[in-house]
């Protein structure tokens, strides 16, 4: 019973724990303060830490905050309530954000905005209440009490009437974002902040349109020389819609851009009327539709002398086949010293119309359609133009010739800055010419594969990444910074060819390790990017890495990037935590140490064994324990097909074959006798040999001397017989000493012989020729079988 009780409880405290994690689940929270709650489905405010500084609400379906929901985050300073169903707002409810510096209640229910919500959010810098039902603002003033507020985002499709005093006493404006499509009234100095705002973005959509007038009033609140003015979602298509300009000259603005826009050669042309002798230096349009073929020469009598910069993106323009002839935009294009024209279908400018382009310093058209068919008459500098460039951008474009491109700008004797990123190059002359000044080449993501001198040495900042790269010799003195990520180099370039570098991104190459001696040939390198790359993680570089490295540069892209590609057991771990043991640190050391004791020591065993004869005595004990197996007792004697089996040595053969056997086989009785060289079967190993002659023989005779105990062969007979001398039949050996020898000169390994010379009498050979006969007499007798 009492397990059942325990295993409920775990069961329950497990539960428990489990419905725990998955509450504070809904949102997340990490160790900067920072709690991400969006997108949970909340109806209300979740508990989250108190000491929470960032709180992420949006994307939920929060309809109202009361008093206490935020009344415990005192600390916090970012609160996201973007996207959800807001229709109540305690006058309370951000009491005690007094850190608060960032709220965003945009895109909820909010049909009044209270000046008591904001009365304690002292610390508000950012404030969005765009997309909120609310239809009016003021005349009571709201933000007053929001004495540090920088950015304000306001406004909606209901809003209706703006009054005077509803924005009051924003002093302190960097920024204003203002929705106003269907506002029908709006009261004099509404948006005008005593200081003027740092950029002011309109969203007033067809307002310009409908009710210029309205417009107006408010352009001429916004207008300022040193307020940048952006106009947002407009449709201009008539004379009319553009006659809120006229307040844009007046207030002098000096910066204008249009964003999200749609405009005809009519509007245009009249626009350009209204700013006849605008301070205007600076016109962008962004993401505009244009419908025309630029037929604007109606306006070529006003006068734009301000005019400095264009900045052009996203064009579409409809039928910009029609636009080339620009000639009749002289009277614009002269002015500028900066154009970009950036993604607007720019595929020619034609050679007659670039003399127009005589002040330009910059000239970004990069994405766009330019070939090498049309970049030629595009920089044609036959009549004085580009004589000013200085920065020349051409990135995403569809050329092809580099050799081309290098022959066209050299015309170009300022040119400082050349970004020829994203074409298809390929490949590069031997030889290219460049312009002296030239400083910073971007050469990234070209295709290119090989580099040759084609390159100007004059640079001081060489963009080549996202190429195909393997290797880089060339000689740079003055280059500072160098980019080579995304390439296929194994090693560091040699550090001697840029003498003033420093700066080296080398990122995404396939770089195995660096170490001391190729980072110390760069002299006067400060900064290395060199993550993901295939690093062999071996102990030199992880220790170098570990420790020296950050003496001799400053890793920019952070050390975690750099991680271990091999050995595959370290695949993905960041450098930084590996840790490596002695073993594999001194592997090959260690290993070396290792073979050479196995072979000293199998050096040693094969030592001992030779002096111990350990080899020959493990022959005959083989060969002793084969002869046991068989059945050795009782053999008959027609199995005994020699008298005797003769051992000798081969120093001794003489005597053997030509007396012994003479003498024993020749004259009668004779005696067979079986000799090694003459009846041993060949092919076998010869201690079968030896053991099979010894089985089949009734006796063994051995022919001692000096040369006999040190043949090795004379060994295994002697041995192998004395093994049958004491098994069987106690007389089967007879000696016959050929000369003397001393009992002492018998190395002592040869006991057995030893003994046997000792307990058996043996036949001397003698030296005197009348003694022999006896000698014969005594061996035959020694021979001869016992009759049974
Ligand atoms: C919060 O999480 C959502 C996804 O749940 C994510 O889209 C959003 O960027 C996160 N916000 C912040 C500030 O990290
Ligand atoms: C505020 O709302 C929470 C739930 O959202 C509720 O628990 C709490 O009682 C409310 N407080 C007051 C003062 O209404
Ligand atoms: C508001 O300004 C317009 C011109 O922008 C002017 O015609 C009008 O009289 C002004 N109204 C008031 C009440 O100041
Ligand atoms: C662009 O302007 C149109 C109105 O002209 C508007 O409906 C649309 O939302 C705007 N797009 C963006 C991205 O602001
Ligand atoms: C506006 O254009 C119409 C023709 O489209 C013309 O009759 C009228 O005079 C123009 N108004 C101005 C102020 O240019
Ligand atoms: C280029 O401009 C077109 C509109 O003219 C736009 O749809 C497209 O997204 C732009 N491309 C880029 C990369 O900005
Ligand atoms: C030209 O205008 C571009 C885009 O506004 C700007 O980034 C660049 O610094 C300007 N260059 C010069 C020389 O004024
Ligand atoms: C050139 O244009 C590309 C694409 O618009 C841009 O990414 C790059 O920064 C520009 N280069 C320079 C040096 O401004
Ligand atoms: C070179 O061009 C690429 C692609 O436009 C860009 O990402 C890179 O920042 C440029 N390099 C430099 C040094 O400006
Ligand atoms: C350092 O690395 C280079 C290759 O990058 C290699 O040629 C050189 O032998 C290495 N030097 C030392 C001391 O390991």
């Amino acid at each position: 019973m009492r397990l059942v009780g325990t295993m409920t409880a775990i069961i329950l405290i497990m539960f428990i724990l489990a419905q725990g994690l998955e509450c504070s689940q809904t949102c997340k929270c990490d160790q900067m303060y920072f709690c991400n709650c969006s997108s949970n489905n909340l109806h209300q405010v979740p508990t989250v830490p108190s000491d929470v500084l960032g709180l992420d609400l949006s994307f939920n379906q929060i309809e109202s905050i009361n008093m206490t929901d935020l009344s415990s985050y005192n600390e916090l300073i970012i609160l996201n309530l973007h996207k959800n169903k807001l229709r109540h707002i305690h006058r309370d409810a951000f009491k005690s954000q007094h850190n608060l510096e960032v709220l965003d209640l945009s895109l909820n229910n909010l049909n009044n905005l209270s000046p008591s919500w904001f009365h304690k959010l002292k610390s508000l810098q950012q404030l969005n209440l765009v997309g909120n039902p609310y239809s009016t603002v003021g005349p009571a003033p709201i933000f007053s009490s929001l004495v540090n507020l920088r950015t304000l985002h306001l406004g909606s499709p209901s809003l209706r009437e703006l009054h005077k005093n509803g924005l009051d006493v924003l002093t302190h404006l960097d920024e204003m974002t203002f929705f106003g499509s269907n506002l029908r009234s709006y009261e004099n100095g509404s948006l005008k902040a005593a200081r003027p705002i740092g950029s002011v973005s309109l969203s007033l959509q067809n307002l310009f349109e409908s009710d210029p007038e309205l417009v107006s009033k408010v352009l001429q609140d916004v207008s300022h020389p040193e307020t940048l003015l952006i106009i947002k979602d407009v449709t201009m298509k008539t004379n009319t819609s553009t006659e809120p300009f006229k307040m844009v000259k007046e207030g002098g603005t000096k910066s204008l851009t249009f964003q999200n826009s749609s405009t005809t050669d009519q509007a245009l042309t009249s626009f350009l009327e209204f700013m006849d002798g605008s301070p205007l230096s600076f016109i962008g349009l962004e993401d505009i539709q244009f419908v025309g073929i630029g037929e604007w020469q109606k306006a070529k009598y006003t006068h734009h002398d301000s005019l400095r910069t264009a900045y052009l993106r996203n064009i579409e323009i409809e039928g910009f086949f029609g636009f080339s002839s620009m000639i009749e935009l002289g009277f614009l294009l002269k002015h500028f010293h900066n154009v970009s024209v950036i993604n607007a279908t720019v595929f020619v400018i034609p050679k007659e119309t670039t003399f127009l382009l005589k002040n330009l310093e910059y000239m970004d058209l990069s994405q766009n359609l330019l070939t090498d068919l049309t970049i030629q008459p595009t920089l044609y500098t036959g009549s004085g133009a580009y004589q000013n460039l200085n920065m020349l951008n051409v990135s995403q474009n569809v050329l092809k010739s580099l050799g081309l491109m290098s022959r066209l700008v050299t015309n170009l004797k300022k040119l400082k800055y050349l970004d020829l990123s994203y074409n298809s190059f390929v490949s590069m002359p031997e030889k290219c010419s460049w312009p002296v000044t030239l400083r910073f080449l971007n050469l990234s993501s070209t295709k290119l594969s090989t580099l040759t001198p084609c390159l100007p040495s004059s640079l001081t900042v060489l963009d080549l990444s996202e190429n195909d790269l393997k290797a880089f010799k060339q000689r740079f003195p003055h280059l500072t910074t160098l980019i080579l990520t995304g390439n296929r180099l194994m090693k560091l370039p040699d550090g001697k060819l840029f003498p003033s570098l420093n700066t080296l991104l080398i990122q995404r190459n396939a770089l195995r390790m660096f170490n001391q001696s190729s980072l110390r040939s760069f002299k006067t390198l400060l900064y290395l990017e060199a993550g993901a790359n295939n690093f062999v993680c071996s102990c030199k570089f992880v220790s170098f890495f570990k420790k020296d490295v950050e003496d001799l540069i400053t890793l920019q892209d952070g050390r975690q990037n750099y991680v271990c590609n091999t050995p595959f057991t370290l695949r993905g771990n960041a450098i930084d935590s590996v840790r490596l043991s002695v073993f594999e640190c001194y592997m090959i050391p260690a290993v070396s140490v290792l073979c050479f004791g196995i072979i000293t020591a199998l050096g040693l065993v094969v030592l001992t064994c030779h002096k111990l004869h350990v080899i020959w005595y493990l022959q005959m004990t083989k060969a002793w324990i084969q002869a046991k197996r068989k059945p050795a007792v009782g053999r008959l004697p027609e199995e005994l097909r020699y008298d005797a089996f003769v051992s000798y040595s081969q120093h001794d053969a003489e005597w053997v074959e030509e007396i012994l056997v003479a003498e024993l086989e020749d004259t009668q009785p004779s005696f067979s006798l079986c000799l090694h060289k003459r009846d041993f079967r060949p092919g076998r190993w010869i201690v079968d040999n030896i053991i099979d002659s010894i089985e089949k023989s009734y006796r063994t005779l051995f022919v001692l001397s000096e040369h006999f105990v040190s043949s090795e062969w004379c060994r295994y007979e002697l041995d192998f017989s004395h093994f049958r001398i004491m098994d069987e039949h106690n007389d089967s050996a007879v000696l016959v000493l050929l000369e003397p020898i001393k009992k002492e000169t018998i190395p002592k390994r040869f006991c057995k012989l030893r003994k046997i010379m000792n307990s058996r009498t043996y036949l001397e050979w003698p030296e005197d020729e009348d003694k022999r006969d006896e000698f014969w007499s005594n061996l035959r007798a020694a021979l001869q079988r016992d009759e049974c």
